[in-house]
């Protein structure tokens, strides 16, 4: 079965891209990297989502999180389509974005990660690349995936809303509880008994009464 699963390791392919060829792993180095796929250049909601990524490049960079973008067309045609990114944004149509896009014309990389949308397909029949996110971690593996179809756009709002998340229960024995924000309490991991749990978030742990009696509902403030 192509496609990557939660915990497994990134693949260390080698691809061309608008900033030369590279190898993921390099790419990745010991940072966060986050890795996400388009079905086509010059398409209309590709060119939104490409722009408002290109905006939100320095809140990434913030977390140490490499950006790389996938989409199924050549490099000169991705340095092509960088302009009309670039004007849609309101800048200069150059051709660079603060990110590489891998130029995937054979669909290999697509394949091989379980990218293609069978619903969505080309004026030959191919299928095209669906919205994957892929996050992975420092340590090279798979923390997060996310796959819409071709027809909706991703919030990429949301994706630093989740990069926040798995960046701080990466660290810390806590998980965050529906429509989390930074800042926001968390919930202690059921795994951690209470006294540890006391130690550990000296800000306090807020258990809630609940029907059942189980003292499972533990918040604590937002660790550092
Ligand atoms: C788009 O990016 O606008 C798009 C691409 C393929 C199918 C539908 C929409």
């Amino acid at each position: 079965m192509p496609g990557l699963l939660l915990g497994d390791e990134a693949p260390n392919f080698e691809a061309d891209t608008t900033q030369g060829r590279i190898r993921f792993h390099d790419f990745l180095g010991d940072s966060w990297g986050i890795l996400f796929s388009h079905p086509r250049d010059f398409t209309p909601v590709c060119t939104t989502e490409l722009g408002r990524a290109a905006r939100l490049a320095p809140e990434f960079s913030k977390r140490n999180v490499k950006m790389i973008a996938l989409s199924i067309d050549s490099v000169q045609d991705h340095l092509s389509w960088c302009k009309d990114i670039n004007a849609y944004n309101g800048e200069q149509p150059a051709e660079k974005l603060p990110f590489p896009i891998i130029a995937d014309k054979n669909r290999e990389l697509a394949v091989k990660l379980g990218m293609l949308d069978p619903d969505e397909q080309d004026k030959d029949g191919m299928p095209l690349t669906a919205r994957v996110v892929f996050v992975f971690g420092p340590d090279k593996k798979l923390k997060l995936s996310i796959l819409y179809p071709a027809t909706t756009g991703r919030n990429f709002d949301e994706i630093l809303r989740v990069v926040d998340s798995l960046q701080l229960t990466a660290y810390k024995k806590v998980a965050t509880p529906v429509d989390w924000k930074p800042g926001d309490s968390v919930m202690v991991v059921p795994t951690l008994p209470d006294e540890e749990a006391k130690k550990l978030f000296p800000k306090g742990v807020f258990t809630k009464e609940l029907p059942s009696g189980k003292k499972y509902l533990r918040y604590t403030p937002q660790p550092e």
